[in-house]
């Protein structure tokens, strides 16, 4: 585990899907409890790593496809651990100018995101909860950064399967707050998939992390689809993440769905 200091909260009873996510990244943000879920995750779907590279694989697509579009703004919804290809730096490469707001719950991830980012003043960590979304708009880090009557592009990559029961609900207030030209992008791990035995080792996913503190809710392509409201997916349409922008880009799908919309 990386050094410390360490928020008095945190829980290391139980594995946690950001750290989790992050060791399957080959991160150094996790811990024993954390290390012995992933391995206990990869004997369930020894394709999962595999499904976490190409995840974030598409974020770094997704953040490029929206700076050609012009769209200066980011809002990481459960923006997770930092890691190799942290959307800010993908942005800054493009234009230093470009702000980034994070947002996650995991106090762990804060505390290194806020280290990552410490001097950058075009750079924001808020922690706050992503289903409380009047919350997360009015924070500081986020509106104090960004400026939502423009272009913003509202990220929420792998995080919407943290939170079980009715996402749409506070996905809605989200679409909504967001400015004509802002982009919607998503990712979402699903059992929905062709292949029967790919399905079944995902609900085996959901199962291993039943009693952790981040159970998993799988949603299939057409809930995916309800989660962009009234904004059509651009195209491709809703494809797995390695298929996003254009299918071939890696050799097997991830059973994870990628969207990605833009408000007229
Ligand atoms: C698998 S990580 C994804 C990280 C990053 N978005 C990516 O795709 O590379 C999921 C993140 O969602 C965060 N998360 C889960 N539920 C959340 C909530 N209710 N509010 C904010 N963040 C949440 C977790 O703490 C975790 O950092």
């Amino acid at each position: 585990m990386a050094d410390g200091p360490w928020p008095d909260e945190l829980d290391l009873s139980r594995p946690n899907g950001a750290r989790v996510y992050d060791y399957l990244l080959g991160g150094a943000h996790n811990f024993q409890v954390d290390r012995d879920h992933a391995q206990r995750l990869l004997a369930a779907n020894p394709e999962q790593q595999y499904g976490a590279q190409a995840n974030r694989a598409f974020l770094r697509r997704v953040v490029e496809w929206c700076l050609d579009r012009g769209v200066r703004q980011f809002l990481d919804l459960g923006s997770g651990v930092p890691t190799v290809g942290n959307v800010h730096e993908i942005a800054h490469a493009h234009d230093p100018a470009v702000r980034v707001a994070y947002v996650d719950c995991d106090p762990i991830a804060v505390a290194h995101s806020t280290e990552v980012v410490d001097g950058l003043d075009t750079v924001s960590v808020t922690r706050a909860d992503l289903t409380r979304p009047l919350e997360v708009l009015a924070a500081e880090g986020v509106a104090g950064l960004l400026d939502l009557d423009e272009p913003v592009a509202l990220l929420a990559i792998a995080c919407l399967h943290f939170i079980g029961g009715d996402a749409e609900r506070f996905m809605a207030v989200f679409r909504e707050r967001l400015a004509p030209g802002s982009v919607l992008a998503i990712s979402h791990g699903s059992d929905d998939v062709d292949d029967p035995d790919h399905a079944a080792r995902m609900r085996a996913v959901v199962e291993s992390f039943r009693d952790t503190a981040s159970p998993v809710t799988l949603r299939s392509r057409a809930e995916l689809r309800e989660l962009l409201g009234d904004l059509a997916p651009v195209e491709p349409g809703i494809v797995d993440v390695t298929d996003w922008p254009r299918a071939g880009l890696a050799a097997r799908p991830a059973a994870t769905w990628a969207a990605v919309a833009v408000k007229e």
